[in-house]
C-alpha cells in the first residue's frame, strides 16, 4: 500500500521531531495534540529546528515553508481517519496507548498502519486493544529523530508481514535506515547500550576512575565515536534511569538495574545536558 498521508499522535520531543521527518520527506502530515497550545508548541519546535537547517545551508526558505505547509494540527483523533500511517508517540503509558490505539482503530480505514514510538512497553500489548492487531507495528525512532537515521522496526506477536514492509518501506523514503526485529525488550539497541552503560558508570567508582578518563579510555581503547559519560549526558540521566527500570522489570538482570550513583545523580537534578549538570558541567 502506497502511503501518502501521515498521522503523528503527540507532539513532544519525539512527535514533533517524527512529524519533521515526515513533512520533510514530502508526506502531508496531521499531528494531533492534546490542546492547540501543546499543538502549537510543536510547530514552534519543527519550525524552529528547519530554521536552523536553513542558516546551516541544508534546505532553503522554499523549503522550509513547503514542510511547514504540509503539516496540519488537530486535537480530535477522528481526522487521523484519512492516514494511511498512524505514529504515536505519546507519553509512555501502557493504559494510555491501549486507549489511544482501540480509538485510532475505529477511525481509520483498516488497511491503515498504526506504529508505536513506545521504547520500552511490548508492541504487541498495545496491539491487543485493537481488533486488527496485524495492522499494528512498532517504529522505534531515536532521539533527535531528525537527527539519528535508526529505526527499529518491530514486528509484534501478530504483525503482519505486509504491516512491517510498509513501515519499513516508509522509513527508508523518508531518508532512514530501519532495521526489522521482534518485539523483546529493548529491541536492539537499548537491550545492548543500557547494560553496558550501566557497566560504565559502576566501572568509575569500582575502578577509581574519573568520568574523563572514562570516556578517554572508551573513545581511545574501543573506538566508540563518544564516551559513555558525554552519552548519558546526552540521553539524560532521568531517561536513562527510566529506560534502566522498565529493561530490569522485564529482565531481572542486574545489569540493566540503574547504578546508585545514576539514582542520586537524578534526585540532585543532575540530569546532563538539558539541566546544565550532569557527569559535566554545560
Ligand atoms: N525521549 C526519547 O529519547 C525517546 C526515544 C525513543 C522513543 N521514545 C518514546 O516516545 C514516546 C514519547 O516520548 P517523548 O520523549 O516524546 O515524551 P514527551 O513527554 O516529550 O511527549 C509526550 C507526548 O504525549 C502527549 N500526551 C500527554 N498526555 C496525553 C494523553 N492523555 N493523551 C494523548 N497524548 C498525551 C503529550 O502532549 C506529548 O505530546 C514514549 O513512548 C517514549 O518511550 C522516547
Amino acid at each position: 500500500m502506497e502511503i501518502r498521508k501521515v498521522g503523528v499522535v503527540g507532539l513532544g520531543t519525539m512527535g514533533a521531531g517524527i512529524a519533521q521527518v515526515s513533512v520533510q520527506s514530502g508526506f502531508d502530515t496531521v499531528g494531533r495534540e492534546v490542546s492547540d497550545e501543546l499543538g502549537e508548541r510543536g510547530r514552534t519546535t519543527i519550525e524552529r529546528y528547519l530554521a536552523r537547517g536553513v542558516e546551516k545551508g541544508r534546505l532553503s526558505e522554499g523549503e522550509l515553508e513547503a514542510a511547514l505547509g504540509r503539516l496540519t494540527l488537530t486535537t480530535d483523533l477522528g481526522e487521523l481517519a484519512e492516514c494511511d500511517l498512524v505514529i504515536e508517540a505519546a507519553l509512555e503509558e501502557l493504559e494510555l496507548k491501549r486507549e489511544l490505539f482501540a480509538e485510532l482503530d475505529r477511525v481509520t480505514r483498516p488497511d491503515a498502519i498504526l506504529a508505536t514510538n513506545t521504547s520500552a512497553l511490548s508492541v504487541s500489548d498495545i496491539a491487543e486493544a485493537t481488533k486488527h492487531p496485524e495492522r499494528v507495528v512498532g517504529m522505534h525512532f531515536f532521539n533527535p529523530a531528525p537527527v539519528l537515521p535508526l529505526v527499529e522496526i518491530v514486528r509484534g506477536r501478530e504483525s503482519s508481514d505486509g504491516a512491517v514492509d510498509a513501515a519499513y518501506a516508509w522509513a527508508e523514503q523518508a531518508g532512514k535506515r530501519p532495521v526489522r526485529c521482534n518485539d523483546t525488550p529493548g529491541f536492539i539497541v537499548n537491550r545492548i547500550l543500557i547494560p553496558l552503560l550501566n557497566d560504565c558508570v559502576r566501572v568509575l567508582d569500582e575502578a577509581g576512575v574519573a568520568p574523563e578518563e572514562m570516556d578517554k579510555a572508551m573513545t581511545n581503547g574501543a573506538g566508540w565515536p563518544m564516551g559513555p559519560c558525554a552519552l548519558i549526558d546526552l540521553i539524560g540521566v532521568d531517561v536513562h534511569v527510566h529506560a534502566s527500570e522498565a529493561l530490569h522489570g522485564k529482565l531481572g538482570d542486574e545489569r540493566m538495574a540503574a547504578p546508585e550513583r545514576l539514582v542520586r545523580m537524578q534526585q540532585d537534578g543532575a540530569l546532563g545536558r538539558k539541566s546544565g549538570r550532569g557527569f559535566y558541567e554545560y
